[in-house]
C-alpha cells in the first residue's frame, strides 16, 4: 500500500497514511490476514478483528422520544431587561443581567415520535432544546414549538408515548390506540386541538415557535421567586404545513427540515428568535380558573404579557452528527443559579427522566464529550472513574485527594454568595391527588375560537380522517369531549362520522372526571 510519509503514527503511518486506533500503520486494508490466498482467515489477525468489532458498535440507542433532529450553534444575546424593568428584580442569573451580553448556546430541533430516519413531516410536536454554555455552567431549556403538553404528571408520560408510538405487534402508528388513550385523558384536548390544527405540522424549523411549555422560576438577589414560562418568537415567522403539503414534501424528501436549517446557516442566512417570559407571582393563584402548575394550560396574555428579555442566532452546523446531535444530552434539571424548578409534576419527573436516560443511552461518562461540556465554567468535581473516563479534573495541588473535606489539600464547598433558602413555604400530607381545577375544555375552546376558519377546518378535516379508523365507541367518546370543548367543533367532527350529539348523550362523564358549572352545563344540553 502507499505510504505518504510524514511524522504520525511510527513507521509507516505518515501524515495520510492510515493506522489503527492504536497508532500501527495499515499496509493492506483490502485483504485479511489468511493462510493462503484463499483462506482459512488467522485469529490473530488484530486489524480486521479492531475494525469490523467497533463497526459492530457504531451504533448507540437512539433516543426513546424525539430521534430525529437537528443541532446548530450560535448564541443568545441578552437585553439586559425584561420589557421595561431592569431583570434583575427578578433574576439574578447571569446571562441575563447585561444588555448585550452573548452566551454560546446549542440547540436541537427534532420531531418527538419517529425513528432517527423517520420523515419530518409527520403530525408531531417538534423538539425545541438549547443547551446555553454559561460562565456558572450549563443551563438547558428543553421545549416544544407547541405550547401545552398532553398529560400533566410525569407518571402518565410513558403510557401517552406508548399510545403515540407504533402498535407493539404491527409495528404502525395506530389512531385507534391513540384515540382510545386520549378519549380517557381528557386533559389532553388542548393538545390535540394544537396538534391536529396546522401547528402540528411546521413548514420546518427555523419557522416555529418555542416554548418551555412547564413553570419554572426565577429568583433574584434577595432570594425572592417568581414563576415564569419561556416563549421564542421565530424573526422568519411561523409556517406551516397542511396533509396536503406534508405528503407533496415527504414524497422526495424525509430530511427537509434538517436540509433546511442546514442549507440556511451554511449560505448566511441565520435564523434568529427572541426570547420572552410571562411572569406570575410564586403562589397558587386560587383566582385562577386553571393552576399555574399545570402544562395543560396556557397563562393568558392580556394578564401575564410575554416580555422581551434577549436574542438568539444560529450561525454555525455541527462538524460531525454523531458526535454533536446524537451525543448531545440536554435535561430540565440543569439550571443555573438564578434559575429554579418550580413544583409542576411533569417537570420533577422529567428532571429525572433526562439524567437517567442519558446515562443508558450515551454512557455514564456523557458530561465528558466536548459537547455536553460546561465549557464556559470551571469544572471540579471528585466523580471519578466510570466507563470511558476522558478526562480527571483534579482540584488542589494533590491528586491523591479525591474527597471533601480534607485537612490537607483538596476541593472545598463554593461560598454562597446568596441566601439558600428561597420561595414560599410549602405544607402538605403526602397523598396521590390529581391537582384542583383541572378544568380541562376551556382552553381548548378558546384555541379553536381563536383559529381561522380555513385553521377550523384543516382540524376538523384531520379529526375526522384520524377518527374515522377509531373503533366507534372511541369516536363517540371523542365527539362527547368535543362538544364539551366548543358546540362546533363537536358538531362538525360528529358530522364527518356520523354522530348527532344525542348518539353520545347516554355517557357519563369518565370516573374521577373534575367537571365544572360550564362543563356540566354543556353536558345538560346534550341529553
Ligand atoms: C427528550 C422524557 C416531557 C421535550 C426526552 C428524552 C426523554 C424524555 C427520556 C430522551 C432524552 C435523551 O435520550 O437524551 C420525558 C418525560 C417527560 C417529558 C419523562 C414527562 C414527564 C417533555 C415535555 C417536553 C419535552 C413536556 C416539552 C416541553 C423534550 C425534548 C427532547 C426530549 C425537546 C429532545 C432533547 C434533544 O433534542 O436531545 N424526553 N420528556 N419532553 N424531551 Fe422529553
Amino acid at each position: 500500500m502507499t505510504d505518504t510519509g510524514g511524522t504520525g503514527g511510527g513507521t509507516g503511518g505518515g501524515r495520510y497514511g492510515l493506522t489503527n486506533r492504536q497508532g500501527h500503520p495499515v499496509y493492506d486494508n483490502q485483504n485479511q490476514r489468511t493462510v493462503g490466498a484463499r483462506g482459512p482467515a488467522t485469529l490473530e489477525n488484530y486489524q480486521f478483528l479492531e475494525k469490523i468489532s467497533h463497526f459492530d458498535r457504531e451504533r448507540i440507542p437512539e433516543r426513546v422520544v424525539h430521534a430525529r433532529g437537528a443541532l446548530a450553534y450560535g448564541y443568545f444575546e441578552a437585553y439586559g431587561k425584561v420589557g421595561d424593568e431592569p431583570i434583575e428584580r427578578y433574576t439574578r442569573a447571569k446571562l441575563f443581567q447585561q444588555e448585550g451580553k452573548r452566551t454560546d448556546v446549542a440547540v436541537r430541533f427534532s420531531t418527538v415520535i419517529g425513528g432517527r430516519d423517520s420523515a419530518e413531516t409527520a403530525r408531531d410536536p417538534r423538539g425545541f432544546a438549547i443547551k446555553f454554555y454559561t460562565e456558572d455552567g450549563n443551563w438547558d431549556l428543553v421545549g416544544n414549538n407547541l405550547a401545552v403538553f398532553f398529560v400533566r404528571d410525569a407518571i402518565k408520560f410513558p403510557d401517552v408515548i406508548h399510545a403515540l408510538k407504533p402498535d407493539p405487534v404491527t409495528f404502525r402508528q395506530d389512531p385507534n390506540r391513540i384515540f382510545d388513550f386520549m378519549s380517557m385523558t381528557p386533559e389532553s384536548m388542548h393538545m390535540l386541538v394544537n396538534l391536529f390544527s396546522p401547528r402540528g405540522i411546521p413548514a420546518d424549523y427555523r419557522h416555529m415557535q418555542g416554548f418551555g411549555v412547564n413553570t419554572y422560576k426565577w429568583v433574584n438577589q434577595q432570594g425572592d421567586t417568581v414563576l415564569v414560562k419561556y416563549h421564542w418568537m421565530p424573526k422568519q415567522g411561523v409556517r406551516s404545513m397542511t396533509e396536503e403539503d406534508a405528503a407533496a414534501v415527504q414524497a422526495h424528501d424525509l430530511g427537509h427540515a434538517t436540509k433546511d436549517l442546514y442549507e440556511a446557516i451554511e449560505r448566511g442566512d441565520f435564523p434568529e428568535w427572541e426570547l420572552l417570559v410571562q411572569i406570575m407571582s410564586d403562589d397558587e393563584h386560587p383566582e385562577l380558573d386553571f393552576d399555574p402548575l399545570d402544562d395543560t394550560k396556557v397563562w393568558p396574555e392580556n394578564e401575564f404579557p410575554a416580555l422581551p428579555v434577549g436574542r438568539m442566532v444560529l450561525n454555525r452546523n455541527v462538524s460531525n452528527f454523531f458526535a454533536e446531535n446524537e451525543q448531545i444530552a440536554f435535561g430540565t434539571g440543569v439550571l443555573v443559579d438564578g434559575l429554579d424548578f418550580s413544583d409542576d409534576k411533569m417537570l420533577v419527573g422529567r428532571t429525572f427522566s433526562y439524567s437517567d436516560t442519558q446515562r443508558y443511552r450515551v454512557g455514564p461518562n456523557y458530561l465528558q464529550l466536548p459537547v455536553n461540556q460546561a465549557k464556559n465554567a470551571d469544572i471540579r468535581t471528585n466523580q471519578r472513574d466510570g466507563q470511558m473516563t476522558y478526562f480527571v479534573d483534579t482540584g488542589g495541588e494533590s491528586p491523591h485527594i479525591n474527597y471533601e473535606p480534607s485537612l490537607l489539600d483538596g476541593l472545598r464547598e463554593s461560598d454562597y454568595a446568596t441566601p439558600d433558602e428561597q420561595g414560599p413555604v410549602i405544607s402538605g400530607r403526602l397523598t396521590r391527588k390529581r391537582i384542583p381545577r383541572t378544568n380541562d375544555y376551556v382552553q381548548a375552546g378558546q384555541r379553536y375560537l381563536l383559529m381561522e376558519p380555513w385553521e377550523q377546518d384543516d382540524l376538523v378535516r384531520n379529526f375526522v380522517s384520524a377518527l374515522t379508523q377509531c373503533d366507534r365507541r372511541i369516536q363517540e367518546r371523542m365527539v362527547w369531549h368535543f362538544l364539551m370543548v366548543e358546540d362546533d367543533l363537536g358538531l362538525r367532527v360528529g358530522e364527518g362520522l356520523g354522530i348527532e350529539p344525542q348518539d353520545v348523550a347516554h355517557l357519563e362523564p369518565l370516573p374521577g372526571q373534575d367537571l365544572t358549572e360550564e362543563d356540566r352545563n354543556r353536558l345538560a344540553k346534550l341529553g
